[in-house]
């Protein structure tokens, strides 16, 4: 069955980049000149997706505000006859954007559960913005391809340094067979020195909508939140279950590090501003220390 749906879980607080996310959502920070949350869209688009599902919190209206019409916008500019080709792809089709919200923060697990209604019966993609993915074709594309080799349940699994490992979902992997890995298991956040591998889940998923059941019951895991990886290591045995390795870069644009990179890499590669930038960190990096 095609991939249809995708959710967004983005009624995080953003509390690692404050003051900035005061009032303005994580993910509406901007990469050079897209919101965080416009690249995760267009990634989705690019999979053949054609429902996005936001589950939102209070005070994130920005968010379902972008991808609305800018009416005063496109008429100011229209009016100076200046060109909106800007907005592009940030106005959605009427009816392809779905809000729902998560009224608590009880976790990953639970965000995802309250999209159940608008997911029903039918397997459907996650993706977690501020994992900033760089590629082509994009990571959930490359996904989607390999859901239709094999079916079931697929992660995007990466590689990180093992002491990183206890930040994230890691998996306990099998036989590796080109892109894919078999899961064996998963632990979301395990103590240091406890993990299973030093492949994370990395913030892309296809999920089959048994999940849903499994999250309606859970009770709360690592950091008393509701953990999607604890109801996805219940399907493990019952449905294929796959880790697929994204050929592309990886940016974590939950931390300051990986934010400030992504930035530098995708401007340093930008038409308009690349060469000069590139020059220019030449002397501030013989200058910094
Ligand atoms: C979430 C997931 C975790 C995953 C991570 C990717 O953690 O629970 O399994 O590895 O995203 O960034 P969070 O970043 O919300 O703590």
């Amino acid at each position: 069955m095609k991939i249809r749906k995708a959710v967004f879980p983005v009624a995080g607080l953003g509390t690692r980049f404050l003051p900035a996310t005061k009032a303005v959502p994580k993910e509406m920070l901007p990469v050079v000149d897209r919101p965080l949350i416009q690249y995760a869209v267009d990634e989705a688009i690019e999979a053949g997706i054609e429902t996005m599902v936001f589950v939102n919190g209070r005070g994130k209206a920005a968010i379902e505000d972008h991808f609305d019409m800018a009416y005063e916008l496109e008429r100011t500019q229209a009016d100076r006859g200046k060109s909106v080709a800007a907005l592009a792809g940030s106005r959605l089709t009427p009816g392809d954007a779905v809000f729902v919200r998560q009224q608590e923060p009880r976790g990953l697990g639970h965000a995802i559960w309250c999209a159940r209604h608008v997911i029903g019966d039918e397997p459907f993609a996650i993706i977690l913005p501020d994992e900033f993915m760089v590629g082509s074709p994009g990571c959930l594309k490359q996904m989607v391809d390999a859901y239709e080799q094999v079916g079931g349940n697929l992660i995007c699994a990466l590689e990180v340094p093992m002491a990183e490992t206890p930040s994230y979902g890691v998996l306990d992997p099998g036989l590796r067979d080109g892109a894919l890995t078999e899961v064996r298991g998963l632990v979301e956040k395990p103590k240091a020195g406890t993990a299973p591998s030093n492949l994370i889940v990395a913030g892309r998923y296809i999920l089959q909508p048994e999940i849903m059941e499994y999250l309606a019951t859970q009770e709360a895991g690592a950091g008393g939140e509701v953990q999607l990886t604890d109801s996805m290591a219940k399907l493990i045995g019952q449905q294929p279950f796959h880790g697929v390795t994204f050929a592309g870069e990886r940016y974590d644009c939950g931390s300051k590090l990986g934010f400030a990179q992504a930035n530098f890499a995708l401007a340093c590669r930008d038409a308009g501003m690349g060469d000069d930038l590139r020059s220019w960190a030449k002397t501030i990096l013989k200058t910094a220390s």
